[in-house]
């Protein structure tokens, strides 16, 4: 949600801005701009894409090789050219990038007001720049470095910040509290950014900030501190993202990438982790937090948007392979309703981004009480898999495009795995059993592929059929009740169409009113113990006149006769099923999207990390 990038070296900071903007556009495409420091403050910034600033630009050139950078996604303000950051102090001499929320902003403003100052912008940010002016101008003797860490004492939110002032043109100040923000240790150059993506080409040597913290960046050093002056030794971290995993590699989308690199993606989740001949798992980040598990009354999970389709299916998972009961959650309502939750429970929050602010707020609330946390994350080094107790990354690799895809069956394959090791530890799976479900969790790479390869033709002509459809309704049972879910969100937030996931057998008490002969209904029959239950609803689809495209396994005539449209996949463990339903969900939506000439990796309103409340 809205991304940073900063530079200092030897190269032209523009260059080195465009090229950061562009890689962290998935965080938020409302607006973008740069500062660059050459002797004064030089400023250019506007409404619409990274490529409308590259091309004002070029155009009017800003040379200099210091520079700060951002790509918004509208919280206060309309997104338009003035509202765009870096905003600038009234003196012009201070620039400030911010992502988060300033709460406060409009007693400060007030306040700053009163005292004479003027502003341009609706935003919360202008407010920052205002503020740190005001009290370097009017105090005596005081720095730079002062003025930010005062001014920060009085801005209750959360943010990101990056600040130029052309008085100190050597050096860019950064500062979090609630928004991501990591520094790049180049050679005899420096970068800032609120994550790796844009400075993983020149440098994988990074510090990450925590909150409450700040550092002064010039060419060749930084010095990192406490906002209350304390300084610190920072760990300096190894990226291990490569250039190309964030890259499109010849697909003409990212997500249509991400699809396609899900046989790989879920191999990698399980590389080293698996034993089939032993029927053994071994879970590095949670081995210490077995017991815990395995003692636990219940386990609670809370995330957001797609990360809660897969806690759905987590609960599902624990419930039936290891026996604990499973609450699901959404992230955004589970603190603010006085959670009924203490030490001996468990809280498990799964998120791709690891920065899902609602996600975080569980978090910290459920750490507060004494339960355990433990998280299920995707990006390393990110502030949720930072402040977990304990874990397992999905190593699925960058996701770049902002609908979740691969990100959602490695999800599925780690709560798998967790599951199963739970129930062998608790003794409800034998070693036979075991040996079973990791034979057939193997496979599913390859069963993945055969769906791709095989399905990928078919799903797109079908696509053609269906492009102007206005709505959608998306139907399962069992497993594939979160993959319902999960498809009519890809639908609707890349193609804009209007789209329900519902069990199939809670249709009948209202969503059947609104099957007509216009109404496609996509059923997911892949569950082998659901299936005459699924074909009853087929049934009560089909008298309605309702349009059947259907998801089912290879060897299911009944379901194949009554559907106008069919989608065959392998067949697998059940509660392995939403790992090969989900695919054929996420091509369908991808291609009606770009039927519809639909922004696919930068759907309108939404951004790729949601880090404000
Ligand atoms: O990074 P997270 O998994 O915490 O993100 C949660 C949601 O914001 C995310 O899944 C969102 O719903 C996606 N756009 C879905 O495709």
């Amino acid at each position: 949600m809205c991304g940073i990038v900063g530079y200092i070296g030897e190269r032209s900071a523009s260059d080195v801005l465009i090229k950061g903007l562009k890689r962290l556009e998935y965080r938020g495409y409302d607006s973008a701009g740069v500062a660059v420091m050459n002797g004064k403050m030089l400023c250019s910034k506007g409404k619409g894409k990274v490529s409308n600033l590259e091309k004002t630009l070029k155009k009017n050139k800003i040379e200099g090789f210091l520079g700060i950078g951002h790509t918004r996604w509208a919280t206060h303000g309309e997104p338009n050219d003035v509202n765009s950051h870096p905003h600038l102090s009234e003196s012009g001499k201070i620039a400030v990038v911010h992502n988060g929320i300033i709460e406060n902003y409009t007693t400060l403003k007030k306040n700053l007001i009163e005292r004479g100052r003027t502003f341009q912008s609706q935003t919360d940010t202008e407010v920052i720049a205002q503020l740190i002016e005001e009290i370097y101008t009017t105090s005596a003797d005081i720095t730079f470095d002062r003025a930010i860490r005062l001014a920060l004492k009085q801005i209750v939110g959360t943010y990101g910040l990056a600040i130029l002032n052309s008085e100190t043109p050597d050096r860019i100040f950064i500062a979090r509290k609630g928004s991501p923000l990591l520094l790049g240790i180049g050679d005899n150059e420096m970068f800032v950014a609120s994550d790796a993506s844009p400075i993983v080409e020149y440098t994988n040597k990074v510090v990450y900030l925590d909150d409450g913290e700040m550092a002064i960046v010039t060419q060749d050093s930084y010095r990192v501190k406490t906002i209350d002056d304390f300084p610190l030794t920072k760990e300096v971290h190894e990226l291990a993202m490569s250039l190309d995993a964030i890259e499109k590699a010849g697909y003409p989308h990212f997500m249509l990438k991400e699809i396609f690199e899900q046989p790989r993606s879920v191999a990698d989740c399980m590389r080293g982790r698996l034993n089939h001949e032993e029927g053994t798992i071994l879970l590095g980040g949670i081995e210490d937090v077995m017991d815990h598990l395995v003692k636990a009354r219940r386990i609670v999970i809370a995330a957001c948007g797609t990360s809660w389709h897969s806690a759905l299916v987590g609960e599902y998972l624990f419930e039936q392979l290891a026996k604990t009961p499973v609450e699901v959650e959404y992230a955004s309502e589970f603190r603010y309703r006085d959670p009924l939750i203490g030490e001996g429970d468990v809280l498990l929050v799964i998120s791709q981004s690891g920065e899902t602010a609602d996600t975080l707020a569980a978090l910290r609330e459920a750490k507060k009480r004494g339960a355990l946390v433990l998280g299920i994350c995707n990006v390393v080094g990110s502030t949720i898999s930072r402040e977990t107790d304990a874990g397992v990354f999905t190593h699925a690799g960058p996701e770049i495009g902002v609908a979740s895809t691969k990100a959602f069956t490695a999800q599925v394959v780690v709560l798998i795995m967790m599951a199963l090791e739970l129930g062998e530890r608790k003794g409800i799976l034998g070693q036979k059993e075991m040996k079973r479900y990791l034979t057939e969790l193997m496979r599913i790479p390859s069963k993945i592929e055969y769906i791709l390869e095989h399905s990928d033709e078919a799903i797109q002509k079908m696509a053609g059929l269906f492009t102007y459809a206005p709505n959608f309704l998306y139907l399962g049972r069992s497993f594939n009740f979160p993959v319902a879910l999960e498809g009519a969100l890809k639908l609707k937030e890349i193609s804009y169409i209007h789209a329900e996931g519902y069990p199939a057998a809670e249709m009948k008490h209202g969503p059947i009113a609104l099957i007509d002969e216009m109404m496609p209904v996509v059923v997911i029959a892949a569950t082998d113990h659901t299936n005459d239950k699924m074909i009853s609803n087929i049934q009560e689809v089909k008298a309605r006149k309702g349009r059947i495209i259907s998801i089912m396994n290879d060897d299911n005539p009944e379901v194949k006769e009554l559907s106008e449209f069919h989608i065959s996949i392998p067949s697998t463990i059940d509660c392995f099923s939403p790992l090969l339903t989900v695919i054929p969900l996420q091509l369908l939506s991808y291609y009606i999207a770009v039927n519809r000439g639909c922004n696919v990796d930068q759907p309108r309103n939404l951004a790729k990390s949601v880090t404000v409340e």
